[in-house]
Formats: structure tokens, sequence, C-alpha cells
């Protein structure tokens, strides 16, 4: 396991008025969560996106608090002092700020995450207030919020028109007025990005595909290594072709034991010459 010590809140401060960028990938299994940790991530999600990555839905929609739950501890098993984020599931947050800090809750206890996250501009920040005020760190997302696709007109850039950013820039402010530690931008123009990291006094801006002028970058994990079969969004980059490499791993290992070239003879046990014997004047005798 890694030596670094454990990524909190004013470490991560402390990397914005130093002028480092923070690094942020989704997660959601304990294998990756171990390689993110000796990479050096600071921060993890543990989106609602693995719906689609690990569970094939074609939305964010079906997404319970239990699969939450269950991804975001295997994580933190695997990712003991990265910052990591548990993300809010639909509908686990906008019926009332009772449901919302209720379930913030049951993040922070259940899988020992450091922070969650939840999707929404003005109208969610009495959830991000009453979940600050229970002593639980949380942080907005606006632009692209995948969780009201439809209702935006699917997945889009989000604030191309001054009105639209402007309401942007207006819920940005807000959500940071209710307390929140961090908002992403998603899917914005780099213009209006640059705008509200310049204007934001204490919180920490992110960006999923919205430029450079943010104080940090997320991606997603699968579509860093090939991962997702469906598609590649642009904003993204590949830096390796895993999911390449584990096919024709697979069609290699079908082909050996089709051909009973696998298991080879290191691959497996033999018995001492006299049990075996014993085993068979055994059987003979029965
Ligand atoms: O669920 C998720 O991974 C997210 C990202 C799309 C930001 O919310």
């Amino acid at each position: 396991m890694s030596e670094r010590k454990k990524v909190t809140l004013p470490v991560l401060f402390e990397k914005v008025a130093n002028g480092e960028p923070i690094t942020w990938l989704t997660c959601y299994d304990y294998p990756t969560a171990y390689l993110q940790e000796q990479a050096g991530l600071d921060m993890i999600l543990v989106g609602d996106s693995l719906g689609m990555t690990m569970l094939g839905y074609d939305s964010t929609l079906p997404v319970t608090m239990d699969d939450m739950i269950r991804h975001t501890a295997a994580v933190r098993r695997g990712a003991p002092t990265a910052f990591v984020i548990g993300d809010m599931p639909y509908m686990s947050y906008q019926p009332s700020v009772e449901t919302a800090i209720r379930n913030a809750g049951r993040f922070m206890a259940e899988t020992g995450c450091d922070a969650i996250k939840l999707e929404g501009g003005a109208e969610m920040a009495d959830r991000i207030a009453g979940i600050v005020r229970a002593g639980i760190p949380a942080m907005g997302h606006l632009g692209l919020t995948p969780q009201s696709a439809s209702a935006l007109g699917g997945f889009r850039l989000q604030g191309k028109g001054a009105l639209q950013a402007k309401k942007i820039v207006d819920d940005a402010k807000a959500l940071e007025e209710a307390g929140a530690f961090c908002i992403l931008l998603e899917l914005v123009p780099d213009e209006l990005c640059g705008i509200i990291t310049e204007r934001a006094e204490n919180c920490i801006i992110m960006s999923l595909g919205s430029g450079p002028h943010a104080h940090g970058q997320l991606l997603i994990y699968h579509d860093l290594f090939g991962l997702y079969p469906k598609f590649t969004p642009r904003m993204a980059k590949v830096y390796g072709n895993a999911g390449e490499v584990i096919l024709n791993g697979l069609k290699q290992y079908v082909q050996e034991v089709t051909e009973k070239e696998f298991p080879e003879r290191e691959r497996y046990f033999g018995m001492k010459r006299e049990e075996y014997e014993e085993l068979l004047a055994m059987l003979d005798g029965e």
C-alpha cells in the first residue's frame, strides 16, 4: 500500500492555493481503486455512472443507494488515502432535505467515504446546506447533469448561450453560498468554466470536458482505457486500450482450453505415488 498521507479538505484547498491542479477519476471497484491509489490520484468519484459502466444500464437512473454503498465501500478499501466522494443516486436527495441528509449520512457511515456529490443548481442549495449542517462535506454538479439528461435534451454541451450560461454562474454561486466545498462543471464551454473558477471564493471548481481553467480535472475511468463498449466521448482522452488487451487474452484462453494446451504441467498438482496407490486399493475394495 502507498505511504501517502490522507488527502483531506485542507490538503485539497492548499493545492488550489498553490495553483496545483487536482487529479480526479471515477472508480467503482477494489482493484481499480488500488491502482488509482498507487498512481497518486487526489480524489476518486464513485459515480452513479457505474449504472452504465459496470451494470450495463442505458442511463444512471436505475442505480440505487444499495448499489452505491456496495461499490463505494469497495473503493474505500482499495484507496485508503485518496479523497473518496460518493455520488448520490437518482431520487436519493431530490424528494426532500431530510431524505438527502439521511442518504448522505448512510454514505458516510456505511462506506467511510469523505464527501458526497449531488446534481443540480439553486433548487438543490437547501439539500447541500442541510447535508453540510449535518457535518458532511457536500459538492455540487452543474452543466450536463446526467440524472436530468432527458430534461436537458440529451447528453450535450450546456451553457452555450449567454442566458443559460448566466444561470449556471448563478447556480454555482448559490451552491457555494450553501456550503458546497466543490462544484463539478460537466460539459460547459471553456470560457464559462473560466468565469466560474475566477469568481469562486471558497469553493474548488473541477472540470469534466469543460476545459483547462478549473482547479482540476475529472474523467470517467472506463473512457481512459477503452473499457466502455458503447462509445467514447470527445472530451475523454484514451491512454491505453485495456479492452483490447483483455479481449486478446480471453480469445487466447478459449483457444488454449479448446486445443487442450491449458493447463500446462506446472499449473496443477499431483499426489504422492504411495497415496495414489492406497487410494486405488481402497476404491478397488469397495
Ligand atoms: O456518475 C458520474 O460518474 C458522474 C460524472 C459523470 C461526473 O457524475
